[in-house]
């Protein structure tokens, strides 16, 4: 498909990682709802692609995404949110079975730092800002930043945040957990594509189940998570690709994974 607000590519020396840049630098990559669809639309595609292994999102170095397009909801009423669903649209990035990574550079505010957190990891570039700050335009994070920010970094760092409206840097970030490593900003996108590729080794299979059983962690009680893994873990015992992983352990040889 054509897209507008976005662009596709698939990258990586196996050609098996989808990259999606957001693209509407002028606005500063706004997340305005084409933009949005676009990259629903992009994600399910690559979700379905036996070819693809990992899906990396990035933006540009000025700006990973400043947020929700404020000039597009800025007429916004309730009774619109309502019908029309506003941010519908978002389910399709936390649905995706692959393992989608954040590869911030530049501002990740509000619905930008909602939408990096929305990934399974977060890459970012030493000069990346995130914030939630939406409570200096009257309103609250609609997307996740009440939620899964208290999860990343506990309440007390996701109150300052979210009450303040201030930004964090890069190795704040880091250091608190919202962030798994920090690269200098031209290089991260090339490690974040290598660490998409360091997951494509693997069993897509297993990687699937894995990414589901750590998302129970955020989902669930410890009870009945520790229950998820284990039947979740019994459950790769009935997997050709957990017969050759360790097959080709005992036999001294690198593992032929076959996805099923
Ligand atoms: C629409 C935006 C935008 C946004 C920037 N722009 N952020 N347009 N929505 N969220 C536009 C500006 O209007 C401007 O276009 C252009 O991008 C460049 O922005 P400047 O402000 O001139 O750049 P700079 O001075 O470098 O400041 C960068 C900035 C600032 C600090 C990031 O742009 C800013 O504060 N943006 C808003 C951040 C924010 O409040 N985000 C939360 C949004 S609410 P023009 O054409 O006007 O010059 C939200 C709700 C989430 O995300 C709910 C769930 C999704």
């Amino acid at each position: 498909p054509a897209y507008e607000n976005i662009k596709i590519d698939v990258v990586g020396s196996k050609s098996n990682v989808g990259l999606i840049q957001l693209n509407r630098p002028k606005a500063l990559n706004a997340l305005c709802g084409p933009l949005f669809k676009e990259l629903g639309q992009a994600v399910r595609d690559f979700d379905a692609n036996d070819k693809i292994a990992a899906i990396v999102i990035t933006g540009n170095e000025k700006a990973f995404a400043a947020g929700a397009d404020i000039k597009e909801m800025q007429n916004n009423t309730y009774s619109s949110n309502v019908r029309n669903g506003f941010l519908k649209d978002w389910e399709d990035v936390s649905n995706c079975g692959k393992p989608v990574i954040a590869a911030v550079n530049g501002f990740a505010l509000g619905g930008g730092c909602e939408l990096a957190m929305l990934c399974d990891i977060i890459y970012a570039g030493e000069k990346a800002k995130f914030g939630q700050p939406e409570i200096n335009i009257g309103t609250i994070p609609g997307a996740g930043g009440t939620q899964r920010l208290p999860r990343y970094v506990g309440k007390s760092k996701a109150m300052e945040i979210v009450l303040t409206g201030n930004f964090i840097d890069a190795h704040e970030a880091e250091k608190m957990g919202l962030v798994s490593r920090v690269f200098p900003v031209e290089k991260l996108l090339e490690e974040t594509i290598k660490l998409a590729e360091r997951i494509g080794t693997h069993s897509p299979l297993i990687v699937k189940l894995a990414k589901q059983a750590v998302n129970q962690a955020y989902e669930t009680t410890l009870r009945s998570g520790l229950q998820y893994e284990k039947s979740a873990f019994y459950g790769t015992f009935a997997t050709e690709d957990r017969k050759e992983g360790m097959t080709a352990f005992v036999e001294k040889r690198p593992p032929a994974f076959k996805n099923e």
